[in-house]
């Protein structure tokens, strides 16, 4: 996809078609307003009959046999009050599933007035959103559907900064596409997505954005010590894999910032067997894995000044003849011992000895993301994924950094009680509770296995896919956590967070 900012009228930018934003409040400025006067009043016309209202993301198309380009596409971007730059993805991905479909794959956006002096954040929004919109969700049909094509867009300055247009459309480049790959990896099925095809995917786009790779086979992870992992592999003829992913944009400090991620390619459950209803949902159950190897992806290809290491225990988790059984007692990396009380408590596992690892890697802060727990389904829907932490000023930070992404997060608290709760009478730990507070006695668990590290756990079980499109996104997999992660990493690289130095400064925009 070729990316252009261009300071000229539409009439003279090649394009199919002409994106043009409208609020609920039907008031037409800049670039519309010039248009729609070129018209005659038609878009003022379609605005006052209640063609459409401007509500987000809802289009309306207009044929103009006198104007270039020939096509105008009204979309919606809902209060003007209330605008935030992350509805420009949506905006973007509308428009991009709407006209993509119908072949016209060369595009020009007009802004609203209201991104002055955030353009960086709304083109990058802009260009994030039209890859998003792309996403082929029928790759495995044999007579595939017609592909939404998109070959170029032009993002049209007007009186806006240019440059800071151009720098952040080249993110939104580089986001865009790591979105998508995590989303792709995820919505291949577990027999074309076991943990070697993970691993080797894995080499691949570190290969493409010059990361070092290393992956642990079983006998790596056995010398290690990794029993919680490897007694979830056992139930499998499938082996393990442990995916290291590192970049060094910033070899003179120690500072060490490990992305960690869920990388179960499948989840029957084990023994505790799961209901068969939706369990094929659970070929998602790798979606944080993947959401750090697309963030390590864009990590590269951006170079932000920080060291980061992605890790990913990948693995399956099946009732094979081998497979661990409840009662079992299995010893992590660091000497803690766990009663297995249900087998489908598997995530908590191989995370258990992924964290273990990030921190004999010398990680000095741990973000990890992991499609958890169905209780954080229960407690927050598809709304947000919960956000833990052993502490809160990190948390705090990383909350902030990650709301104008669109990402959305809730923090959840980690009290005593929860860690009381998941003590066990034979072992140090038992990995299941019970009903109250899954999601909390989950996350109070992987605290056990990251030391004194500042660490954050993102449960994204409810929003790293959706059963349902939306006029922006395709249904399945969201790319969530890689927007915030890598924000969040932007930040720590630019001291805007104060995780990096220890003062208390927020981040008021990673993007801008
Ligand atoms: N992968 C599931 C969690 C999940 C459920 C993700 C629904 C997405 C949608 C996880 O491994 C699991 O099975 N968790 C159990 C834990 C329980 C046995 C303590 C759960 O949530 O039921
Ligand atoms: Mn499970
Ligand atoms: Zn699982």
């Amino acid at each position: 996809m070729q990316v252009r900012i261009s300071p000229d009228a539409p009439a003279s930018v090649r394009a199919g078609a002409l994106v043009l934003p409208v609020f609920t409040d039907a008031r037409l400025e800049g670039i519309s307003a010039t248009v729609d006067r070129e018209l005659h009043g038609a878009l003022s016309d379609i605005l006052s009959s209640g063609e459409i209202k401007g509500n987000l993301c809802e289009t309306s198309l207009v044929h103009a046999k006198d104007f270039n380009p020939r096509r105008i596409l009204l979309v919606g971007l809902g209060d003007r009050a209330k605008f935030e730059p992350y509805m420009l993805a949506r905006y973007a991905g509308a428009a991009v599933r709407f006209l993509g479909k119908r072949n016209i794959p060369e595009l020009a956006f007009a802004l609203p007035a209201k991104v002055a002096g955030v353009e960086a954040a709304a083109a990058s929004f802009i260009i994030e959103g039209a890859h998003a919109g792309t996403l082929d969700t029928t790759i495995y049909h044999s007579e595939p559907d017609r592909p939404i094509l998109l070959d170029a867009i032009t993002i049209l300055a007007d009186s806006l900064d240019e440059k800071a247009l151009q720098s952040g459309a080249q993110r939104g480049d580089i986001l865009g596409e790591a979105i998508n790959i995590a989303r792709r990896m995820a919505l291949t099925p577990a027999n074309d997505m076991t943990p070697t095809h993970m691993a080797q995917r894995a080499k691949e786009i570190a290969e493409s954005a010059h990361l070092a790779i290393d992956v642990l086979d079983e006998d790596a992870m056995l010398k290690e010590g990794m029993g919680a992992l490897l007694g979830v592999s056992r139930g499998s003829d499938e082996p393990a894999k442990l995916i290291v992913l590192s970049y060094k944009g910033d070899p003179s400090s120690k500072e060490l910032l490990a992305l960690v991620g869920k990388g179960l390619t499948f989840d029957s459950g084990g023994i505790s067997l799961k209901p068969a209803e939706n369990m094929h949902e659970m070929k998602y159950d790798m979606s944080g894995g993947a959401g750090v190897i697309a963030a390590m992806f864009a990590i590269g290809r951006l170079r932000p000044k920080l060291n980061v290491i992605g890790v990913v225990p990948s693995s399956e988790n099946l009732p094979g003849p081998r497979a661990m059984k409840p009662g079992d007692i299995l010893k992590a990396m660091n000497g803690k011992t766990i009663e297995v009380i249900n087998t489908d408590a598997e995530g908590r596992l191989i995370l258990a000895d992924g964290l273990c690892y990030a921190n004999k890697l010398g990680a000095t802060k741990i973000v990890d993301a992991a499609t958890l727990t169905g209780a954080c389904v229960v407690a927050l829907g598809h709304a947000a994924s919960g956000a833990m932490s052993n502490n809160e000023q990190l948390v705090e930070e990383f909350l902030a950094i990650a709301k104008p992404t669109g990402e959305r997060y809730w923090h959840m608290p980690l009290f005593e009680d929860y860690a009381t709760a998941v003590k066990s009478e034979i072992a140090d730990l038992r990995n299941s509770t019970g009903r109250p507070a899954g999601s909390l006695t989950a996350g109070s668990f992987l605290k056990e296995f990251v030391g004194d590290t500042p660490w954050i756990h993102l449960d994204i079980a409810g929003t790293a896919y959706l059963e349902n499109e939306s006029a922006w996104q395709a249904k399945g997999p969201t790319g969530t956590p890689v927007r915030a992660f890598v924000s969040f990493v932007e930040a720590m690289a630019s001291g805007t967070s104060g995780t990096r130095n220890g003062q208390t400064a927020v981040s008021q925009g990673a993007l801008s």
